[in-house]
């Protein structure tokens, strides 16, 4: 087993079973009463943590909740939608945009190899210091968007983060690709899922007690697919009106 790449060598996985996972993940909006064992629910976590993110920084959190009076809140709080109604796991994916400061400390403590690496060091402690704090009342990044503008006449710089909402799209990009680790983990054990964004926003913050620098990316609704479950065939548009090849 090689600890750098994981157990896994190329021929040993199978695109068949992982086509399997991607093909028969669906927008569930009916789920029976099954709950999901809690093993499973954690390894799917487990999973979705392992999405790639972020310069590593981590900026997602998970709210599970699964008791029957805060799920009823929640499904109220999502508008009522048949896929929250129904589900035994509703679950805030939530992105962080205060979190990075800590989550820099965190990996250089949590550093897996024997040595940590200068270039590591330096990252965590000058580069992201800098590069994500946008400053008092966001002045760090009113200036470091000055600099870059300049300087970037002449070479490629990093055009941001920049801004609080700029740190909000930096921090729901990792969150999301979370969210879809987290789906098709749920699909790869059997269980089923339905994203929503159609909730409202203050009660969820709310009812799941969501720091104040916290973004709820969806709310995921989680369990076993119902007979009735799938509302129509899936379909994609044109490929070749979507797809670049430059
Ligand atoms: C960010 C996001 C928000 C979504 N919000 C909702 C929602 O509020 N309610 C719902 O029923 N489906 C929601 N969906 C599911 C989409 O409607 C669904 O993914 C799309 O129709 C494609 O169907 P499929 O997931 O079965 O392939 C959402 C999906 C995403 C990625």
């Amino acid at each position: 087993m090689n600890a750098k790449a994981g157990p896994l060598t190329p021929s040993e996985i199978d695109v068949e079973e992982f086509r399997k996972v991607v093909r028969s993940r669906r927008s569930i909006r009916r789920f029976t009463d099954e709950t999901i064992p809690a093993d499973v629910l954690d390894d799917c976590l487990e999973l979705a943590t392992l999405a790639p993110n972020s310069s590593n920084l981590q900026p997602w959190e998970f709210f599970v909740v699964q008791s029957p009076e805060l799920r009823k809140k929640l499904a109220t709080a999502c508008l009522n939608q048949n896929a929250a109604r129904t589900a035994p796991v509703l679950i805030g994916i939530v992105a962080r945009t205060d979190t990075w400061r800590e989550h820099a400390r965190q990996a250089l403590a949590q550093w897996p190899e024997e040595t940590l690496p200068g270039i590591v060091e330096k990252y965590y402690t000058r580069i992201a210091p800098i590069h994500y704090n946008q400053g008092p009342l966001g002045l760090l990044g009113v200036a470091k968007k000055t600099a870059g503008l300049l300087v970037g006449l002449t070479r490629p710089v990093p055009r941001g983060p920049y801004s609080a909402t700029e740190m909000k799209i930096w921090a729901t990009k990792s969150t999301a690709l979370a969210a879809e680790n987290l789906m098709l983990a749920l699909r790869a054990h059997g269980y089923d899922s339905c994203p929503m964004e159609g909730f409202d926003d203050c009660r969820v913050r709310k009812l799941l007690n969501v720091p104040r620098k916290g973004l709820v990316v969806m709310v995921l609704a989680a369990g076993r697919r119902a007979e009735n479950g799938v509302y129509n065939r899936q379909y994609r548009f044109d490929k070749q009106t979507l797809v670049h090849y430059l």
